[in-house]
Parts: C-alpha cells; structure tokens; sequence
C-alpha cells in the first residue's frame, strides 16, 4: 500500500445507515485513530439520570439532533485527551452548520488538519440495511443479520446483539428528515472549502473501504 501523504483526521458524513460506523471501525483497525461518535455518545448519555439524559432521551425517541452543547462539550472534551500524534475519526459529526463551524474553530486551535470523507448513498437502500442491523450491546460493533448465521453474539466480545431502539421504520423516517434539514447542508459547506471527498456508499463494504483508501491516499 502507498504511505499516507495527507493527514488522517477523518470526517464521516452520510445519512442513516450510509456506513459511517461500519467504515470507522475498518479505518479504527488499519490507522489505529480514536473513534469519537456522537452517536455513542447520545445513546450514552440517554441511560443517565440527569437533565442532559432526558434532553438526550427526548432527541433519540423522537429522531432529533441531541442539542449542540451537549455534543460539542463532549466532542471537545475528547480533542482535549487526544495526544497530538493520535489520529481521530468522527462518526456522525459535524451533523449541522453550527456544529460544522464549531468543529473547523475548534481544530484550526488545535492546529489538526482534516478530510471529510461524505458517503452517498439512497434513502431506499439506507432503510434496507437498517432494518437487518444489529448491534453489539457491549462494544457498539455493528453487524448485518445476513451475516451472522443465526448466531446473536458479537464476535468479537460475545456480548448480545440487539437492534437499536431507533431503528424501527417510524424513527428511521424521522432521522432522514432531520438528516435532509440539518446535515445536508454541512456536506455544501465542506464542498465550498474543498473538503469534501465523495464516497459511493452504494457498493460491497469492502469495495467503500477500498474506496476510502485511495481517495485519502491522493
Ligand atoms: P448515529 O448513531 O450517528 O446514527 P445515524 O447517523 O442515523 O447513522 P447510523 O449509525 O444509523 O448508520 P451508519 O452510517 O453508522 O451505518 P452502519 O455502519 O451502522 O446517531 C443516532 C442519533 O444520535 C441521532 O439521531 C441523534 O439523535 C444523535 N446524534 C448523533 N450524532 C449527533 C450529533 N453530532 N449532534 C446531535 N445529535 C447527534 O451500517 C448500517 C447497516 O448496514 C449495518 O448493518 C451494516 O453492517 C450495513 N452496511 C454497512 N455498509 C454496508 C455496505 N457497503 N453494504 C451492505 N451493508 C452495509
Ligand atoms: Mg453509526
């Protein structure tokens, strides 16, 4: 394989379902980055008894955006921890242009470059694979029914598998609407800045990860 020329700061961007988790996880295993996902962390957060865990219960139950603070509190939080040499990924942020904006300040102070990396791919085949996914309980390792042979235990920790509580048809439709309002917009922003890699999400997993690999190697 080529050496990595460019930074591997990485921006995972896509709407539900695009693979966002399942590419992060390969990336995670081959550059050994830290993983901050938004999405963990919402799901996190919802189980505290706290105001922020009723805040973030309210989003998830109802396909919302968690409120920025609570987010960019936490993404920051995480950079702070980071030592320099360490690579990150972000999966499922920046998910609006505030938190777009929060994110360039936040690494021009940090002085870390980084690629957005937007997988495309139709809402039809999105709901499709939502609805054969499961998830590791434990480590938040994510699988497709089809390839789990009847089996309900991660691989990888053997733990349960369950199906995420939001990915029943009615939250799936309204994450897609708050993706078209409020993350779409942030792919425009990142292509304005030249930022933006485009990744065509509608191919095999290990096809996309090919893809990602030579479009971060030029
Ligand atoms: P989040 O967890 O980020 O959910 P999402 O964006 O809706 O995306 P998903 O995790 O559903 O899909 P994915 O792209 O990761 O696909 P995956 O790899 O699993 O966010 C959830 C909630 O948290 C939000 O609704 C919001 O409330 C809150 N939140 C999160 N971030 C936030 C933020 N920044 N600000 C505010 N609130 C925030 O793949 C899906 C399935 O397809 C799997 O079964 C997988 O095995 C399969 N698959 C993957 N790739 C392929 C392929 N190429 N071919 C066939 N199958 C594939
Ligand atoms: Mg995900």
């Amino acid at each position: 394989m080529k050496t990595i020329k460019k930074k591997l700061n990485i921006v995972l961007l896509g709407p539900p379902g695009a693979g966002k988790g399942t590419q992060a996880q390969i990336l995670i295993e081959k550059f050994k980055l830290k993983l901050i996902s938004t999405g963990d962390f919402s799901r996190k957060v919802a189980q505290e008894k706290s105001p922020r865990g009723k805040l973030a219960r309210e989003s998830l139950a109802s396909g919302k955006l968690v409120p920025n603070k609570i987010i960019d509190d936490y993404v920051e939080e995480e950079m702070k921890k980071v030592p320099l040499k360490k690579e990150v990924i972000f999966d499922g942020f920046p998910r609006d242009l505030p938190q777009a904006k929060f994110l360039e300040n936040l690494m021009k102070k940090l002085k870390r470059e980084f690629q957005v990396l937007y997988i495309e791919l139709t809402p039809k085949e999105a709901i499709r694979r939502l609805s054969s996914r499961k998830i590791c309980s434990k480590c938040n390792l994510v699988f497709k029914l089809e390839d789990l042979n009847n089996k309900n235990q991660c691989p990888k920790c053997k733990s349960e598998l369950t199906k995420r509580f939001d990915d029943n048809s009615e939250i799936v439709r309204k994450r897609f609407k708050e993706y078209l309002s409020r993350t779409k917009p942030v792919i425009n922003f990142f292509k304005t800045r030249s930022q933006l890699i485009k990744i065509n999400g509608e191919q095999s997993i290990s096809c996309v990860a090919k893809d990602i690999l030579i479009k971060i190697n030029n």
